[in-house]
């Protein structure tokens, strides 16, 4: 959102400068996945906005916890070990409670947990990559992990992605789910990689990387990272699943 619209009203517009545009020749699968006639906007029904609903009581202990969660018992992932926290935030800078917060990676080697993950490196029979959390009062959310390792692709012929998480966060419906990727503070594959080349805005991408946040660390235990999750207005957060719909 630029800097001259007062945020003043009741709902802030999408801001089509800060989410890269649908059509990204340089990250090859956009040129497919890309309208390729007008946009129709089209109304939430009742049903969508208001259900289903997920219940809290389907958390499971392990869920925030990925380096035990797929784990054997007393075995973990292996990896640098890390604690991602953060605040889910409206555009106001209020906590949003009760969202669900949903993760999945790859391991410390760069590779997914998939049947049709191709890469060489090897899976850690004691890493799933996938977690979630739900939102304090505040807004607050916290899970362990292993940090993940970059990995290579199928785009042009040298690219990698620098290492991730990526993240759905949902509301009270189906209709209110965002997904995002965090990186990490220091990563210097960010910067060379085609798919956050499709943002157009620095402080879009910057506002994607998670700062090391040494306050949080566990002294020989974890490093942890904070990621603030800005849902609208003028800091939201860049989300994916925004680039072609409202
Ligand atoms: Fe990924």
């Amino acid at each position: 959102m630029s800097n001259e619209r007062p945020e003043t009203g009741a709902f802030f517009q999408r801001d089509r400068q800060w989410q890269p545009p649908a059509y990204t020749p340089g990250y090859k699968t956009s040129v497919v996945r890309s309208p390729q006639k007008a946009l129709i906007s089209l109304d939430n029904t009742l049903s969508e906005i208001t259900g289903p609903v997920f219940g809290h009581s389907m958390l499971g202990a392990l869920d925030a916890d990925l380096i035990h969660n797929f784990a054997k018992a007393g075995e973990s992932a292996i990896g640098p070990r890390i604690i991602v926290h953060g605040r889910v935030l409206d555009e106001r800078g209020k906590g949003v409670a009760g969202a669900l917060v949903e993760v999945w990676q790859a391991n410390a080697g760069g590779r997914y947990r998939h049947k049709k993950e191709s890469y060489l490196a090897p899976l850690d029979p004691n890493f799933g990559g996938c977690g979630r959390v739900i939102t304090d009062a505040d807004g607050s959310y916290c899970f362990r992990t292993i940090q993940p390792g970059p990995y290579p692709w199928p785009n042009g012929v040298n690219d990698w992605r620098p290492a991730h998480i990526h993240f759905s966060v949902f509301g009270h419906g189906f209709a209110q789910r965002l997904i995002t990727q965090m990186y990490f503070e220091g990563d210097p594959l960010i910067w060379r990689c085609p798919i956050v080349a499709t943002i157009p805005d620095r402080a879009a991408v910057e506002g994607l990387v998670a700062a090391l946040d040494m306050q949080a660390t566990i002294p020989m235990d974890a490093r942890a990272y904070k990621f603030d999750i800005v849902l609208r207005g003028r800091r939201s957060t860049l989300f994916e699943n925004r680039l072609e719909g409202n």
